[in-house]
């Protein structure tokens, strides 16, 4: 059985691949929103993961808008990433975990998730900055399963239901016949918005709520509407839709170890938690 360890939420703005690239992690700018992966990154060292699943949203260069599935996961040997016109270098492919995603796969659909399968898949910024800023060293000492949400193209999922695939996913982990030790990301967020008239739209009261809810009860964020989700994080911290499908694989119980939140890096306000999950 395998030994889902627990789970970490971050945001995922493209200027952080960048930062790393010129290796600019000790600016004024940028050092106190590097600092805060300190704890994450020690705890990572002591906990040793040895498969990720990636919760994210992809921004448009694996599903553009003419095909936009509802929920997608990879099972492809290895993933890559490619340019997305950010000017993030492309880094040499990650290696995959076909087995659990196979698995993740037939439980899902038996659960009634009817979920999109991707044997291959280019990964965006939004799966590989959260294993850049984890992970200093390359390759990253884990295989990953992309998990993929659709936060981009209305209509989404409901809250409620992102809750609801967490909790699938975190049921099949459990079930899966391997003793790996699985750790979930749940990529996107906090409150941004990017375009029109509420561009740069920060909503730090909100983000403090949602962080709260994420940590003792799941059910506040899961009852909101997409459309409340919306008017209070912004067109694009709606993603923080993949943060609530990270918690609910967490089914035992959850400690909250530690969270960091930072304002602004570009036009979002990021935000970062670890949680230690145990049966
Ligand atoms: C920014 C944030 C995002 O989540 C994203 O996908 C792209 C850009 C930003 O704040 O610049
Ligand atoms: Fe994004």
């Amino acid at each position: 059985m395998a030994n889902l360890i627990g789970a970490v939420t971050t945001s995922h703005v493209p200027a952080i691949g960048a930062a790393i690239a010129r290796g600019r992690q000790h600016d004024p700018y940028w050092s106190a929103f590097f600092e805060g992966y300190l704890p994450v990154r020690r705890w990572l060292d002591e906990t040793k993961p040895e498969v990720v699943v990636v919760v994210y949203n992809d921004h448009g260069l694996n599903f553009f808008l003419d095909k936009m599935p509802t929920f997608a996961i990879g099972a492809a040997p290895s993933y890559r990433n490619a340019d997305e016109g950010w000017g993030l270098p492309q880094m040499p492919s990650f290696q995959g975990d076909e087995d659990l995603s196979w698995h993740l796969v037939e439980s899902l659909v038996a659960d009634e998730f009817d979920i999109v399968t991707c044997q291959e898949m280019l990964v965006d910024h939004a799966f590989t900055l959260p294993l850049a800023l984890l992970w200093p060293q390359r390759p990253w000492p884990v295989r990953v399963v992309p998990v993929c949400v659709n936060t981009v193209l209305f209509p989404l999922p409901s809250a409620a239901r992102c809750l609801r695939l967490g909790q699938s996913i975190g049921r099949a982990i459990d079930a899966w016949d391997n003793d790996a030790r699985v750790l979930v990301i749940g990529s996107g967020g906090l409150s941004h918005q990017l375009d029109g008239r509420r561009a740069g739209h920060i909503n730090r009261e909100f983000d403090q709520r949602f962080m709260d809810s994420l940590a003792l009860e799941p059910e506040w964020a899961a009852q909101q509407s997409i459309n409340e989700l919306v008017r209070q994080a912004g067109t694009q911290g709606i993603e923080l839709l993949n943060w609530l499908v990270a918690r609910g694989t967490m089914t035992g119980s959850v400690t909250e170890l530690y969270r960091n939140y930072h304002i602004p890096i570009s036009n979002t306000a990021t935000g970062l938690m670890l949680f230690e999950h145990r049966h």
